[in-house]
């Protein structure tokens, strides 16, 4: 029996290895992490992270080839295929503080797993990592080897959060990449064979180490920029009475761009998009290469810019200040389907709520108020690092209060924030939100799932991100 070990238990370790011991009964998965607390929940009933359809998989398999364990040296000695899925923060000191990718998880992994092994290993980074860290794990194994032999393949995980078990299921392609030498060819055989249980042949590219690190990086920066370019024309719009949900559909009716990821919104968050691009431009700046870290770094840009301006277009609709006026915030999580909140744009417009002084109600139907309240207390990049390493929970910050009903957190406020696009906040009755909110009742929509028709037939006044404006808010104009 095939056994593989997946250092790191979170949104990427957890989802794929349950998915592998799923789709490949013959093979033993064991999940370890440093992270006591995450590996009692992968084995209760009540998972680490929200995704839909994980909890079947997870049940289906868990005990039988599916195991969670914090004996991490153990069932990485006992492996054949050692998947390392740690995190990888954006650096926050020294060298390339700011942009540059962390690396300290992976290498302290990387160094157990020399300490360890006594049997050959095939070692794959799934973790998502800058060009030619596989051979930098390389050289850390193999002078640490003890005659071990190690093949080291990049295998980035493309999956979204919010439907990772269906991505998982039917990826649009598996990456692998490996040395060009007969050992690492047959490493990269082993490693498709895993996949090939459920994964046509014909969506398993194989390519050498340094295409598969850089091909992960660039789709994130190619996906991020069709959200920044979409922003920018919302603003555009907004200044000229354009529509950007028909200019999105225009444009993306064209087969060469095609319709995906074109909604505007109040801006893209997640774990990747934003980290991935910084790294990005660190190794073209490395690389001698000025312009193209520019042109990179322009998409990040672009995302703030979304951010700023939404949070100004809040306040100076209301008279030029919040301060003292109840904000409800619905959504925090930084899309719909998933409770993760790293890097969510809501994080930043209500920092920016907080800055002008309004008190904020938050609702989000996944996320927990312990959760919301480190965000909102946590440093720049703090929260890519293992939870147990994290500030512990920060006092309450009274201007801030949670709730788990949309209708609390509207009740008295005199304007609602959308931020996570959730299917639920179609639904609510906005009658029901309007009589119970002081007048002038504001919408202000970063995500495009209200009609602003409508909520205007009600009495609100309504702010779609990229849609005409309302002529109240014609009057105030907000520079980002
Ligand atoms: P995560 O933070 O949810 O999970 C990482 C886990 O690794 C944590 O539970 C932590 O305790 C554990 N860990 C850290 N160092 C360890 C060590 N030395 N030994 C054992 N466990 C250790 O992170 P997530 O989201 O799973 O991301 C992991 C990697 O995958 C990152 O590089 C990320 O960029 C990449 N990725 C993430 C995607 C996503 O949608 N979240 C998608 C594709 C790639």
């Amino acid at each position: 029996m095939v056994k593989i070990c997946c250092i790191g238990a979170g949104y990427v370790g957890g989802p794929t290895m349950a998915v592998i011991a799923f789709k490949c009964p013959s093979i033993e998965v064991v999940v370890v992490d440093i992270s006591v607390s995450r590996i009692a929940a992968w084995n209760s009933d009540q998972l680490p992270i929200f995704e839909p359809g994980l909890d079947d998989v997870v049940k289906q398999c868990r005990g039988n080839n599916l195991f969670f364990s914090t004996n991490i040296e153990q069932h990485v000695s006992e492996a054949d295929i050692i998947f390392v899925s740690v995190n990888t923060p954006t650096k926050t000191r020294g060298l390339g503080a700011g942009k540059a990718a962390d690396l300290t998880y992976w290498e302290s992994a990387a160094r157990m797993i020399a300490d360890v092994s006594k049997s050959d290993k095939i070692v794959v980074e799934k973790s998502t990592v800058p060009v030619k860290t596989a051979e930098a794990i390389e050289k850390i194994l193999t002078h640490n080897s003890r005659g071990v032999k190690y093949q080291i393949l990049s295998n980035p995980e493309f999956l979204a959060e919010g439907t990772a078990i269906q991505d998982l299921f039917k990826p649009d392609r598996v990456l692998i990449g490996g040395r060009e030498t007969p050992e690492g060819r047959r490493a990269v055989q082993a490693l498709k064979d895993v996949y090939a249980h459920w994964v046509p042949e014909d969506r398993i590219i194989t390519t050498n180490l340094w295409s598969a690190e850089l091909s992960k990086l660039a789709a994130n920066a190619f996906l991020a920029q069709r959200i920044s370019s979409v922003n920018a024309i919302s603003a555009l719009c907004e200044a000229t009475g354009a529509n950007v949900s028909e200019v999105a559909y225009a444009v993306g009716k064209d087969s060469r761009v095609g319709p995906k990821f074109l909604n505007a919104s109040v801006g893209f968050g997640g774990s990747c998009f934003q980290k991935d691009i910084l790294n990005l431009v660190y190794i073209c700046e490395c690389n001698g290469l000025p312009e193209v870290a520019d042109y990179w770094r322009q998409v990040i840009k672009i995302n703030d810019y979304q951010k700023n301006r939404f949070v100004n277009r809040v306040v100076s609709s209301m008279f030029n200040t919040v301060s003292g006026k109840k904000i409800a915030v619905l959504g925090f999580a930084f899309k719909k389907d998933t409770g993760d909140t790293r890097e969510t744009p809501a994080i930043d417009v209500c920092k920016g709520l907080l800055g002008d002084n309004a008190k904020i109600s938050i609702y989000d139907p996944q996320v927990t108020e312990d959760q919301i309240r480190r965000d909102l207390a946590m440093n720049k990049f703090d929260w890519d690092h293992p939870v147990h390493l994290q500030p512990m929970s920060p006092t309450a910050v009274k201007q801030v209060s949670v709730t788990w009903d949309a209708y609390e957190a509207t009740k008295g406020a005199h304007g609602v924030c959308i931020l996570t696009e959730w299917d639920e906040f179609k639904e609510l009755d906005y009658q029901r939100i309007y009589d119970n909110m002081q007048k002038p009742a504001f919408v202000f929509d970063g995500r495009n799932v209200v009609d602003p028709e409508e909520l205007r037939a009600i009495g609100f006044i309504v702010y779609s991100i990229g849609k005409p404006l309302d002529s109240w808010l014609k009057d105030m104009p907000a520079v980002a």
